[in-house]
Protein backbone atom coordinates (compact mmCIF):
# COMPACT_ATOMS: atom_id res chain seq x y z
CA UNK A 1 0.00 0.00 0.00
CA UNK A 2 1.60 3.39 -0.82
CA UNK A 3 0.70 6.64 0.80
CA UNK A 4 -1.77 7.79 -1.88
CA UNK A 5 -4.10 4.96 -1.06
CA UNK A 6 -4.24 7.11 2.36
CA UNK A 7 -6.16 9.63 0.51
CA UNK A 8 -8.98 6.52 -0.07
CA UNK A 9 -8.64 5.17 3.62
CA UNK A 10 -9.59 9.00 4.75
CA UNK A 11 -12.18 8.96 2.28
CA UNK A 12 -13.75 5.63 3.43
CA UNK A 13 -12.92 6.35 7.38
CA UNK A 14 -15.16 9.46 7.05
CA UNK A 15 -17.77 8.03 5.39
CA UNK A 16 -18.42 5.03 7.84
CA UNK A 17 -20.89 4.23 10.02
CA UNK A 18 -23.72 4.13 7.46
CA UNK A 19 -25.13 1.26 9.24
CA UNK A 20 -26.05 1.06 13.54
CA UNK A 21 -24.92 -1.89 15.42
CA UNK A 22 -27.49 -4.57 16.34
CA UNK A 23 -27.78 -4.87 19.91
CA UNK A 24 -29.01 -8.27 22.07
CA UNK A 25 -31.59 -7.93 24.88
CA UNK A 26 -32.40 -10.80 26.61
CA UNK A 27 -33.60 -13.54 23.40
CA UNK A 28 -33.76 -10.68 20.64
CA UNK A 29 -31.75 -8.54 18.42
CA UNK A 30 -32.40 -5.23 17.80
CA UNK A 31 -31.80 -2.30 16.04
CA UNK A 32 -30.51 1.65 17.50
CA UNK A 33 -34.13 3.10 17.01
CA UNK A 34 -35.43 0.02 18.81
CA UNK A 35 -36.98 -1.95 16.38
CA UNK A 36 -36.62 -5.56 16.30
CA UNK A 37 -34.12 -7.46 14.00
CA UNK A 38 -35.21 -10.62 12.11
CA UNK A 39 -32.32 -12.23 10.18
CA UNK A 40 -33.03 -12.98 6.60
CA UNK A 41 -29.36 -14.01 5.71
CA UNK A 42 -27.57 -15.99 3.20
CA UNK A 43 -24.39 -18.54 3.55
CA UNK A 44 -21.22 -16.23 1.65
CA UNK A 45 -18.28 -18.34 1.38
CA UNK A 46 -17.66 -17.83 -2.19
CA UNK A 47 -13.98 -19.95 -1.78
CA UNK A 48 -12.74 -21.77 0.99
CA UNK A 49 -10.61 -18.99 2.47
CA UNK A 50 -12.11 -15.66 2.54
CA UNK A 51 -14.70 -14.35 0.55
CA UNK A 52 -14.55 -10.76 1.89
CA UNK A 53 -11.77 -9.66 0.35
CA UNK A 54 -12.61 -9.01 -3.27
CA UNK A 55 -14.36 -5.50 -3.07
CA UNK A 56 -15.65 -5.81 -7.02
CA UNK A 57 -17.04 -9.00 -6.35
CA UNK A 58 -18.77 -7.75 -2.84
CA UNK A 59 -20.20 -5.15 -5.21
CA UNK A 60 -21.82 -7.03 -7.88
CA UNK A 61 -23.03 -9.80 -5.12
CA UNK A 62 -24.40 -7.01 -2.74
CA UNK A 63 -26.27 -5.38 -6.13
CA UNK A 64 -28.33 -8.96 -6.10
CA UNK A 65 -28.47 -9.59 -2.60
CA UNK A 66 -30.45 -6.36 -2.11
CA UNK A 67 -33.08 -7.25 -4.82
CA UNK A 68 -33.38 -10.44 -2.89
CA UNK A 69 -34.04 -8.55 0.60
CA UNK A 70 -31.14 -10.30 2.39
CA UNK A 71 -29.92 -7.89 5.36
CA UNK A 72 -26.98 -10.74 6.70
CA UNK A 73 -24.25 -12.91 5.50
CA UNK A 74 -22.78 -15.81 7.30
CA UNK A 75 -18.83 -16.50 6.49
CA UNK A 76 -17.52 -19.56 7.58
CA UNK A 77 -14.01 -18.17 6.51
CA UNK A 78 -11.42 -15.43 6.42
CA UNK A 79 -8.23 -14.77 6.78
CA UNK A 80 -6.95 -12.33 9.63
CA UNK A 81 -4.18 -10.75 7.73
CA UNK A 82 -6.00 -9.50 4.52
CA UNK A 83 -7.71 -6.40 4.00
CA UNK A 84 -11.41 -6.08 4.41
CA UNK A 85 -12.25 -2.25 4.11
CA UNK A 86 -13.62 -2.26 0.75
CA UNK A 87 -16.23 -5.32 0.96
CA UNK A 88 -17.63 -4.93 4.57
CA UNK A 89 -18.04 -1.49 3.55
CA UNK A 90 -20.20 -2.48 0.28
CA UNK A 91 -22.24 -4.25 2.79
CA UNK A 92 -22.77 -1.70 5.22
CA UNK A 93 -24.15 0.36 2.36
CA UNK A 94 -26.17 -2.17 0.95
CA UNK A 95 -27.86 -2.66 4.94
CA UNK A 96 -26.01 -6.20 5.29
CA UNK A 97 -24.54 -7.53 8.65
CA UNK A 98 -22.05 -10.14 8.72
CA UNK A 99 -22.21 -13.39 10.98
CA UNK A 100 -18.74 -14.90 11.00
CA UNK A 101 -16.36 -17.63 12.18
CA UNK A 102 -13.43 -16.93 14.38
CA UNK A 103 -12.40 -20.51 13.67
CA UNK A 104 -11.36 -21.82 10.24
CA UNK A 105 -9.73 -24.80 8.69
CA UNK A 106 -6.82 -25.31 11.08
CA UNK A 107 -8.10 -23.57 14.68
CA UNK A 108 -11.54 -25.87 15.23
CA UNK A 109 -12.09 -27.00 18.07
CA UNK A 110 -12.30 -30.62 17.11
CA UNK A 111 -14.03 -33.43 19.93
CA UNK A 112 -11.00 -35.47 18.95
CA UNK A 113 -8.69 -33.99 20.00
CA UNK A 114 -10.05 -32.29 23.06
CA UNK A 115 -8.26 -29.13 23.84
CA UNK A 116 -8.67 -25.38 24.12
CA UNK A 117 -5.05 -24.52 23.10
CA UNK A 118 -3.72 -20.90 23.43
CA UNK A 119 -2.31 -21.66 19.32
CA UNK A 120 -6.45 -21.23 18.67
CA UNK A 121 -6.98 -18.54 21.07
CA UNK A 122 -4.66 -16.50 19.82
CA UNK A 123 -6.02 -16.60 16.61
CA UNK A 124 -9.42 -16.44 17.41
CA UNK A 125 -8.54 -12.93 18.82
CA UNK A 126 -7.03 -12.15 15.82
CA UNK A 127 -9.98 -12.44 13.69
CA UNK A 128 -11.95 -10.38 16.52
CA UNK A 129 -9.59 -7.47 16.19
CA UNK A 130 -9.65 -7.63 12.10
CA UNK A 131 -13.88 -6.98 12.50
CA UNK A 132 -15.11 -5.84 15.60
CA UNK A 133 -14.67 -2.32 14.88
CA UNK A 134 -16.91 -2.71 11.62
CA UNK A 135 -20.33 -1.34 13.00
CA UNK A 136 -22.01 -4.17 10.57
CA UNK A 137 -20.50 -7.04 12.23
CA UNK A 138 -23.35 -8.95 14.00
CA UNK A 139 -22.39 -12.04 15.72
CA UNK A 140 -19.15 -14.44 16.07
CA UNK A 141 -19.38 -18.09 15.94
CA UNK A 142 -16.88 -20.18 18.47
CA UNK A 143 -17.72 -23.26 16.38
CA UNK A 144 -20.05 -24.97 13.80
CA UNK A 145 -21.33 -28.09 13.62
CA UNK A 146 -17.97 -29.63 16.13
CA UNK A 147 -20.14 -31.61 17.99
CA UNK A 148 -22.00 -33.75 15.26
CA UNK A 149 -21.73 -37.09 16.43
CA UNK A 150 -22.13 -40.24 19.00
CA UNK A 151 -19.11 -39.57 20.49
CA UNK A 152 -18.80 -35.67 20.18
CA UNK A 153 -20.65 -34.77 23.27
CA UNK A 154 -17.30 -34.71 25.81
CA UNK A 155 -15.69 -31.40 23.40
CA UNK A 156 -18.74 -29.24 24.20
CA UNK A 157 -16.97 -28.40 27.59
CA UNK A 158 -14.09 -27.00 25.26
CA UNK A 159 -16.31 -24.80 22.85
CA UNK A 160 -18.33 -22.89 26.08
CA UNK A 161 -14.41 -22.52 27.27
CA UNK A 162 -13.43 -20.80 24.14
CA UNK A 163 -16.89 -18.31 24.27
CA UNK A 164 -15.25 -18.00 28.12
CA UNK A 165 -12.45 -16.76 26.74
CA UNK A 166 -13.20 -14.67 23.76
CA UNK A 167 -15.96 -12.79 25.83
CA UNK A 168 -13.27 -12.24 28.16
CA UNK A 169 -10.57 -10.94 25.58
CA UNK A 170 -13.66 -8.71 23.98
CA UNK A 171 -14.08 -7.47 27.53
CA UNK A 172 -10.37 -6.50 27.94
CA UNK A 173 -9.88 -5.01 24.76
CA UNK A 174 -13.31 -2.68 25.65
CA UNK A 175 -14.53 -4.12 22.21
CA UNK A 176 -18.19 -3.26 20.95
CA UNK A 177 -20.27 -6.33 22.80
CA UNK A 178 -20.90 -8.33 19.18
CA UNK A 179 -22.49 -11.56 20.76
CA UNK A 180 -20.17 -14.46 20.86
CA UNK A 181 -22.17 -18.18 20.10
CA UNK A 182 -21.85 -20.97 18.24
CA UNK A 183 -23.94 -23.15 15.22
CA UNK A 184 -24.90 -26.37 15.66
CA UNK A 185 -26.29 -29.15 13.41
CA UNK A 186 -29.89 -30.18 13.63
CA UNK A 187 -29.01 -33.91 15.25
CA UNK A 188 -32.38 -34.67 17.36
CA UNK A 189 -30.01 -36.75 19.70
CA UNK A 190 -28.03 -33.43 20.68
CA UNK A 191 -29.80 -30.46 19.93
CA UNK A 192 -31.88 -30.28 23.47
CA UNK A 193 -28.71 -30.86 25.44
CA UNK A 194 -26.50 -28.58 23.34
CA UNK A 195 -28.74 -25.86 23.68
CA UNK A 196 -29.05 -25.81 27.31
CA UNK A 197 -25.62 -27.18 27.88
CA UNK A 198 -23.76 -23.62 26.26
CA UNK A 199 -26.22 -21.34 27.92
CA UNK A 200 -26.87 -23.10 31.64
CA UNK A 201 -24.94 -22.82 35.05
CA UNK A 202 -25.65 -19.22 36.19
CA UNK A 203 -22.63 -17.84 34.74
CA UNK A 204 -22.75 -14.97 32.68
CA UNK A 205 -19.40 -14.77 31.89
CA UNK A 206 -19.25 -18.19 30.16
CA UNK A 207 -22.43 -18.84 28.27
CA UNK A 208 -23.12 -18.20 24.34
CA UNK A 209 -24.69 -15.25 23.66
CA UNK A 210 -26.80 -16.46 20.73
CA UNK A 211 -27.71 -19.82 19.11
CA UNK A 212 -27.43 -20.97 16.00
CA UNK A 213 -29.32 -23.84 14.55
CA UNK A 214 -28.22 -25.68 10.97
CA UNK A 215 -31.29 -27.56 10.29
CA UNK A 216 -33.00 -28.71 7.16
CA UNK A 217 -35.82 -30.60 8.67
CA UNK A 218 -38.04 -28.93 6.29
CA UNK A 219 -37.97 -30.02 2.50
CA UNK A 220 -40.75 -28.55 0.80
CA UNK A 221 -43.79 -29.29 1.10
CA UNK A 222 -44.10 -29.23 4.48
CA UNK A 223 -45.59 -27.80 7.58
CA UNK A 224 -44.80 -26.55 10.64
CA UNK A 225 -46.18 -29.27 12.50
CA UNK A 226 -44.46 -32.08 10.59
CA UNK A 227 -40.70 -30.10 10.30
CA UNK A 228 -40.68 -27.26 12.94
CA UNK A 229 -43.25 -27.96 15.63
CA UNK A 230 -40.31 -30.29 17.53
CA UNK A 231 -37.48 -27.23 17.47
CA UNK A 232 -40.24 -24.83 18.39
CA UNK A 233 -41.07 -26.68 21.29
CA UNK A 234 -37.63 -26.52 22.78
CA UNK A 235 -36.78 -22.78 21.68
CA UNK A 236 -39.70 -21.34 23.84
CA UNK A 237 -38.79 -18.59 26.06
CA UNK A 238 -34.79 -19.37 24.98
CA UNK A 239 -32.51 -17.39 27.33
CA UNK A 240 -30.70 -15.94 24.42
CA UNK A 241 -31.38 -14.98 20.66
CA UNK A 242 -31.98 -18.41 18.41
CA UNK A 243 -32.17 -18.49 14.75
CA UNK A 244 -31.39 -20.78 11.69
CA UNK A 245 -28.53 -20.45 10.96
CA UNK A 246 -28.52 -22.53 8.12
CA UNK A 247 -31.66 -23.71 6.05
CA UNK A 248 -33.15 -24.46 2.73
CA UNK A 249 -33.38 -28.67 1.95
CA UNK A 250 -33.70 -29.44 -1.62
CA UNK A 251 -35.02 -32.38 -1.84
CA UNK A 252 -37.11 -33.02 -4.04
CA UNK A 253 -36.85 -29.15 -5.36
CA UNK A 254 -37.80 -26.71 -6.45
CA UNK A 255 -37.22 -24.94 -3.11
CA UNK A 256 -40.38 -22.69 -2.38
CA UNK A 257 -38.65 -21.48 0.83
CA UNK A 258 -42.49 -21.80 2.67
CA UNK A 259 -40.53 -22.70 5.90
CA UNK A 260 -39.84 -18.78 6.23
CA UNK A 261 -43.74 -18.33 6.60
CA UNK A 262 -43.51 -20.52 9.66
CA UNK A 263 -40.24 -18.80 11.12
CA UNK A 264 -41.78 -15.65 10.54
CA UNK A 265 -45.54 -16.56 11.45
CA UNK A 266 -47.36 -16.72 14.56
CA UNK A 267 -45.52 -20.19 16.12
CA UNK A 268 -42.34 -19.46 16.41
CA UNK A 269 -42.14 -15.51 15.47
CA UNK A 270 -41.69 -14.31 19.22
CA UNK A 271 -39.07 -17.14 19.92
CA UNK A 272 -36.85 -17.11 16.76
CA UNK A 273 -34.94 -14.56 15.31
CA UNK A 274 -35.13 -15.32 11.76
CA UNK A 275 -33.00 -17.55 9.01
CA UNK A 276 -29.97 -17.66 6.95
CA UNK A 277 -30.64 -19.32 4.24
CA UNK A 278 -27.76 -22.15 2.47
CA UNK A 279 -26.33 -21.13 0.23
CA UNK A 280 -25.35 -18.35 -2.04
CA UNK A 281 -23.11 -19.65 -4.37
CA UNK A 282 -24.32 -22.50 -6.52
CA UNK A 283 -21.97 -25.60 -6.56
CA UNK A 284 -21.63 -29.31 -6.67
CA UNK A 285 -24.01 -29.34 -3.70
CA UNK A 286 -26.83 -27.52 -5.56
CA UNK A 287 -27.82 -25.20 -2.49
CA UNK A 288 -26.84 -22.25 -4.83
CA UNK A 289 -29.50 -19.51 -5.49
CA UNK A 290 -26.86 -17.84 -8.04
CA UNK A 291 -24.69 -19.06 -10.09
CA UNK A 292 -21.57 -17.72 -11.92
CA UNK A 293 -21.49 -19.87 -14.51
CA UNK A 294 -22.11 -23.79 -15.16
CA UNK A 295 -19.70 -26.35 -13.97
CA UNK A 296 -16.79 -26.34 -15.98
CA UNK A 297 -15.67 -29.22 -16.66
CA UNK A 298 -12.29 -29.51 -15.39
CA UNK A 299 -11.82 -30.46 -11.56
CA UNK A 300 -8.07 -29.88 -11.70
CA UNK A 301 -8.27 -26.35 -12.95
CA UNK A 302 -7.71 -24.12 -9.56
CA UNK A 303 -7.01 -20.34 -10.48
CA UNK A 304 -8.35 -17.13 -9.54
CA UNK A 305 -11.94 -17.55 -10.69
CA UNK A 306 -12.57 -21.34 -10.79
CA UNK A 307 -12.03 -23.98 -8.01
CA UNK A 308 -13.21 -27.42 -7.37
CA UNK A 309 -15.00 -27.17 -11.17
CA UNK A 310 -17.09 -24.14 -10.33
CA UNK A 311 -16.49 -20.61 -11.46
CA UNK A 312 -16.35 -18.43 -8.54
CA UNK A 313 -16.67 -15.08 -9.36
CA UNK A 314 -18.35 -12.64 -12.25
CA UNK A 315 -21.80 -11.39 -12.63
CA UNK A 316 -24.34 -13.56 -10.63
CA UNK A 317 -27.16 -15.00 -12.07
CA UNK A 318 -30.06 -15.64 -9.94
CA UNK A 319 -30.93 -19.79 -10.12
CA UNK A 320 -34.42 -20.11 -11.28
CA UNK A 321 -37.14 -20.57 -9.43
CA UNK A 322 -35.12 -20.84 -6.31
CA UNK A 323 -33.96 -17.28 -5.98
CA UNK A 324 -37.51 -15.57 -6.83
CA UNK A 325 -39.43 -18.08 -4.35
CA UNK A 326 -37.17 -16.96 -1.73
CA UNK A 327 -37.41 -13.02 -2.81
CA UNK A 328 -41.34 -13.80 -2.96
CA UNK A 329 -41.11 -15.07 0.03
CA UNK A 330 -39.04 -12.80 2.10
CA UNK A 331 -41.20 -9.82 0.26
CA UNK A 332 -44.06 -10.95 2.19
CA UNK A 333 -42.38 -11.67 5.83
CA UNK A 334 -42.43 -8.50 7.35
CA UNK A 335 -42.60 -8.99 11.13
CA UNK A 336 -42.56 -5.83 13.34
CA UNK A 337 -41.98 -8.18 16.57
CA UNK A 338 -41.55 -6.05 19.38
CA UNK A 339 -40.04 -2.68 20.22
CA UNK A 340 -37.51 -2.73 22.64
CA UNK A 341 -39.29 -0.49 25.25
CA UNK A 342 -42.01 -2.73 25.33
CA UNK A 343 -40.08 -6.21 25.55
CA UNK A 344 -39.04 -7.89 28.88
CA UNK A 345 -36.52 -9.86 28.80
CA UNK A 346 -37.72 -11.58 31.93
CA UNK A 347 -39.98 -14.07 30.43
CA UNK A 348 -36.63 -16.00 29.39
CA UNK A 349 -35.96 -18.51 31.03
CA UNK A 350 -32.46 -20.48 31.22
CA UNK A 351 -32.71 -24.17 32.00
CA UNK A 352 -30.76 -26.73 33.55
CA UNK A 353 -27.76 -28.08 32.45
CA UNK A 354 -28.15 -31.62 31.07
CA UNK A 355 -27.05 -34.84 32.68
CA UNK A 356 -25.56 -37.46 31.05
CA UNK A 357 -27.31 -40.68 30.30
CA UNK A 358 -25.55 -44.21 30.10
CA UNK A 359 -24.56 -45.19 26.87
CA UNK A 360 -26.65 -41.76 25.66
CA UNK A 361 -24.97 -39.40 23.17
CA UNK A 362 -24.83 -36.73 26.22
CA UNK A 363 -21.83 -37.35 28.04
CA UNK A 364 -21.67 -34.31 29.75
CA UNK A 365 -22.74 -34.66 33.35
CA UNK A 366 -24.47 -31.37 34.26
CA UNK A 367 -22.69 -28.08 35.38
CA UNK A 368 -18.55 -29.31 34.84
CA UNK A 369 -15.91 -27.20 35.61
CA UNK A 370 -14.90 -25.55 32.13
CA UNK A 371 -11.29 -26.58 30.84
CA UNK A 372 -8.77 -23.67 31.42
CA UNK A 373 -6.61 -22.86 28.31
CA UNK A 374 -4.45 -25.93 27.14
CA UNK A 375 -5.45 -27.83 29.50
CA UNK A 376 -5.50 -31.61 27.58
CA UNK A 377 -8.82 -33.74 27.67
CA UNK A 378 -6.15 -35.93 29.95
CA UNK A 379 -5.81 -33.77 32.74
CA UNK A 380 -9.16 -32.57 32.03
CA UNK A 381 -11.43 -35.99 32.44
CA UNK A 382 -8.87 -37.36 35.62
CA UNK A 383 -9.44 -33.67 37.19
CA UNK A 384 -13.15 -33.52 36.40
CA UNK A 385 -13.18 -37.24 37.85
CA UNK A 386 -11.65 -35.86 40.64
CA UNK A 387 -13.87 -32.89 41.46
CA UNK A 388 -17.01 -34.91 40.89
CA UNK A 389 -15.50 -37.29 44.04
CA UNK A 390 -14.39 -34.35 45.81
CA UNK A 391 -18.18 -32.57 45.00
CA UNK A 392 -19.54 -35.73 46.43
CA UNK A 393 -17.87 -35.80 49.14
CA UNK A 394 -17.70 -32.17 50.27
CA UNK A 395 -19.72 -30.33 48.07
CA UNK A 396 -17.26 -28.28 46.85
CA UNK A 397 -17.33 -27.99 43.32
CA UNK A 398 -14.41 -24.61 42.96
CA UNK A 399 -11.10 -25.63 44.18
CA UNK A 400 -8.31 -26.96 42.13
CA UNK A 401 -4.70 -27.55 42.82
CA UNK A 402 -3.30 -28.42 39.11
CA UNK A 403 -1.34 -26.24 37.96
CA UNK A 404 -1.12 -25.21 34.54
CA UNK A 405 1.93 -27.59 33.74
CA UNK A 406 0.08 -29.77 31.08
CA UNK A 407 0.04 -26.52 28.68
CA UNK A 408 3.58 -28.37 27.41
CA UNK A 409 1.92 -31.44 26.61
CA UNK A 410 -1.14 -30.12 24.85
CA UNK A 411 -2.20 -32.24 21.66
CA UNK A 412 -2.94 -29.42 19.95
CA UNK A 413 -0.98 -30.28 16.80
CA UNK A 414 -1.63 -28.32 14.02
CA UNK A 415 -1.07 -31.89 11.94
CA UNK A 416 -3.98 -33.12 14.01
CA UNK A 417 -6.27 -30.00 13.63
CA UNK A 418 -5.89 -29.94 9.47
CA UNK A 419 -6.80 -33.69 9.13
CA UNK A 420 -10.11 -32.69 10.97
CA UNK A 421 -12.28 -30.43 8.80
CA UNK A 422 -14.69 -32.69 10.54
CA UNK A 423 -17.18 -30.18 11.00
CA UNK A 424 -20.59 -31.55 10.22
CA UNK A 425 -19.20 -33.76 7.25
CA UNK A 426 -20.51 -36.64 9.53
CA UNK A 427 -23.87 -34.89 9.16
CA UNK A 428 -25.94 -35.95 5.98
CA UNK A 429 -27.31 -32.97 5.27
CA UNK A 430 -24.05 -30.91 5.86
CA UNK A 431 -22.97 -28.95 2.79
CA UNK A 432 -21.78 -26.02 4.18
CA UNK A 433 -17.77 -27.18 4.77
CA UNK A 434 -17.88 -28.67 1.20
CA UNK A 435 -16.39 -25.85 -0.62
CA UNK A 436 -13.53 -25.63 2.57
CA UNK A 437 -12.05 -29.28 2.66
CA UNK A 438 -9.46 -27.90 0.01
CA UNK A 439 -8.49 -25.33 2.14
CA UNK A 440 -6.90 -27.38 4.73
CA UNK A 441 -3.75 -26.89 2.08
CA UNK A 442 -3.87 -23.38 3.29
CA UNK A 443 -0.92 -22.74 4.69
CA UNK A 444 -1.00 -20.39 8.33
CA UNK A 445 1.89 -18.02 7.72
CA UNK A 446 1.16 -17.12 4.60
CA UNK A 447 1.44 -13.55 4.56
CA UNK A 448 0.08 -11.90 1.67
CA UNK A 449 -0.44 -8.15 2.67
CA UNK A 450 3.64 -7.56 3.17
CA UNK A 451 3.91 -4.40 4.79
CA UNK A 452 0.33 -3.34 5.45
CA UNK A 453 0.61 -3.48 8.62
CA UNK A 454 3.28 -1.13 8.79
CA UNK A 455 1.96 1.27 6.71
CA UNK A 456 -1.69 1.39 7.59
CA UNK A 457 -0.25 2.65 10.83
CA UNK A 458 1.35 5.44 9.44
CA UNK A 459 -1.83 6.17 7.47
CA UNK A 460 -3.58 5.82 10.94
CA UNK A 461 -1.41 8.42 12.29
CA UNK A 462 -2.23 11.07 9.58
CA UNK A 463 -5.73 10.38 9.54
CA UNK A 464 -6.10 10.52 13.45
CA UNK A 465 -4.70 14.01 12.96
CA UNK A 466 -6.67 15.24 10.18
CA UNK A 467 -10.13 13.87 11.86
CA UNK A 468 -8.81 14.35 15.03
CA UNK A 469 -10.06 11.01 16.15
CA UNK A 470 -8.69 7.87 16.93
CA UNK A 471 -8.71 4.71 14.14
CA UNK A 472 -8.82 1.30 15.19
CA UNK A 473 -6.89 -1.11 12.70
C1 LIG B 1 -17.81 -16.81 36.28
O1 LIG B 1 -16.90 -17.16 35.26
C2 LIG B 1 -15.75 -16.35 35.22
C3 LIG B 1 -14.97 -16.79 33.99
O2 LIG B 1 -14.73 -18.16 34.01
C4 LIG B 1 -14.96 -16.52 36.50
O3 LIG B 1 -13.83 -15.69 36.48
C5 LIG B 1 -15.84 -16.14 37.68
O4 LIG B 1 -15.17 -16.38 38.88
C6 LIG B 1 -17.13 -16.94 37.64
N1 LIG B 1 -18.05 -16.41 38.66
C7 LIG B 1 -18.55 -17.18 39.61
C8 LIG B 1 -19.47 -16.49 40.57
O5 LIG B 1 -18.29 -18.37 39.70
C1 LIG C 1 -16.90 -31.42 -13.08
O1 LIG C 1 -17.86 -30.97 -14.02
C2 LIG C 1 -18.15 -31.91 -15.04
C3 LIG C 1 -19.07 -31.20 -16.05
O2 LIG C 1 -20.29 -30.86 -15.49
C4 LIG C 1 -18.76 -33.14 -14.43
O3 LIG C 1 -19.05 -34.10 -15.40
C5 LIG C 1 -17.81 -33.74 -13.41
O4 LIG C 1 -18.41 -34.81 -12.72
C6 LIG C 1 -17.37 -32.68 -12.40
N1 LIG C 1 -16.34 -33.23 -11.56
C7 LIG C 1 -16.30 -33.05 -10.26
C8 LIG C 1 -15.18 -33.69 -9.54
O5 LIG C 1 -17.12 -32.40 -9.67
Amino acid sequence: MRWSSCGAILALAATTSAIDPIEVKGNKFFRKDGSQFFLKGVSYQLRPDDPLIDTDQCRRDAELMKELGTNALRVYHVDDDADHDGCMKVFADAGIYLLIDLDTFDTYILPSNQVWSTRQYKRFAKVMDEFQGYDNVLAFFVGNEDIAAKEDSPGAPFLKAAVRDMRAYREDKGYRKIPIGYTAADIVELRPMLQDYLTCGGNASETVEFFGLNSYAWCDPSTYEEAYAPLQEHAKDFPVPIFFSETGCNVPGPRLWEDMDAIFGEHMVDDWSGAIIYEWIQEENNYGIISYGPPVGDPSKNDATVFDNWTRKGTPTPVSPDFENLKTKWASNNPTGVSRDDYDPDHVSTRDCPTSTEGGWWQVDGDVRLPRLDETVTAYAELAAAMSTASESQGDSTKTSSSGSEASTTGDSDEEEESGTATGESDEEETGTATGDAGSEETEDADSSGGRGQTMAMCATLIAAVLGVTVWL
